[in-house]
């Protein structure tokens, strides 16, 4: 069965584009796949973040991710930190890295560009993290949003790289990505990618959002003023982020929404959406509510880590009598 690794940092409070471009993905690939899904809480302190704010937002997306219907049987779940090897390779990585390419990285890029003080190491050198985090498990295939497609290059490139100077120890990972829905992008700015950072104003709908707000904010999302209903992304960016959430969110296809739509309204289809969000988030939040209650996410992340520490341990102890760390044979 081919690998499949993702994650998600816990920065901020979980949005419909990291369900959308990522854990649908996830809970889509598990039936056929064996799947390692963490929480890259490591990742989550490259920007400063409160103790207790991160912990919440850890609980929440384990949560979250099971209530979107990621299942524990199928899929191994785990914290970063359970996992040494992670933060270990991390630091080979960030010695395979070159600061050139580190500094090509647009994510990166575009923190420095805004101009934005207080950039720690950790943002610059978090690819290196990343690569580690996929490299560990013989992951050949990662889904993720088109913002990090970038980040995946960088890791096959930094496989490649370790491969050919010690010798063959890493499988080169894909990227993988939806056809419809990689980047979701905000209600209010449709040229700007729907965000956790950018708080929870109306351009962003929360995971765990109130339903009523969250079909409020689509109500008053951005559109154009052509009145056609037609998937045009350029020319109607606002228009076609909302028929992607619609599709994504019900799978029917996006022409089919159009067609429905000829000659009416954006107010009619606003409503529809509008609804599917409502009744997406009250049902997540239902199955959320449960879980959070239940108390099995210790349990779950206890038997994660034991699966994950065994791969990663394996590959970690190979890597280090490659490089020469370990001096016994
Ligand atoms: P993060 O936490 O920023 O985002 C998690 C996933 O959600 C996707 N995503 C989106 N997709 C569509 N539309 C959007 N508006 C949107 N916003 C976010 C992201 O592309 C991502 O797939 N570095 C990673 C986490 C990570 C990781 C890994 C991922 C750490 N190690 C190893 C894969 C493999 C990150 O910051 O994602």
């Amino acid at each position: 069965m081919k690998r499949v690794l993702s994650a998600v940092k816990p920065t901020g409070r979980m949005t419909l584009g990291n369900y959308i471009g990522a854990i649908r993905q996830f809970v889509q690939l598990q039936d056929e796949y064996e799947m390692f899904i963490f929480i890259a809480n490591e990742h989550a302190i490259t920007i400063p973040i409160e103790a207790k704010e991160l912990r919440q937002n850890t609980k929440d997306l384990i949560a979250l991710y099971l209530a979107a219907g990621l299942d524990p049987a199928k899929a191994t779940i785990f914290l970063q930190t359970d996992v040494p090897a992670h933060a270990q390779l991390g630091w080979v990585m960030t010695c395979m890295s070159y600061m050139g390419e580190l500094q090509r990285m647009t994510q990166y890029k575009s923190k420095t560009a805004n101009g934005e003080t207080g950039i720690t190491a950790g943002l610059f050198t978090y690819p290196c993290l990343m690569a580690a985090d996929i490299l560990l498990y013989d992951a050949e295939y990662v889904p993720v949003g088109i913002d990090q497609k970038q980040h995946v290059e960088l890791t096959r490139n930094l496989a490649e790289r370790f491969n050919h100077r010690y010798s063959d120890t890493f499988v080169l990972p894909e990227p993988l990505m939806t056809e419809v829905g990689q980047k979701i992008y905000s209600l209010q700015d449709p040229t700007k990618k729907m965000s956790k950072s950018e708080g929870n104003g109306k351009g962003t709908i929360e995971l765990l959002d109130d339903p009523a707000a969250a079909r409020k904010k689509i109500m008053s999302a951005v559109t154009d003023s052509l009145g056609i209903i037609q998937y045009d992304p350029e020319n109607q960016p606002g228009l076609a982020n909302l028929l992607t959430i619609q599709s994504c969110l019900t799978n029917e296809p996006i022409d089919s929404i159009v067609n429905r739509y000829q000659g009416k309204g954006y107010g009619e289809l606003k409503k529809e959406i509008g609804q599917t969000v409502y009744d997406f988030l009250t049902d997540l939040q239902t199955k959320y509510k449960e879980i959070m209650a239940s108390g099995q996410i210790d349990d779950i992340l206890a038997q994660g880590a034991e699966k994950a520490n065994y791969i990663a341990n394996k590959k970690i102890r190979k890597v280090y009598k490659k490089v020469g760390f370990t001096i016994s044979k």
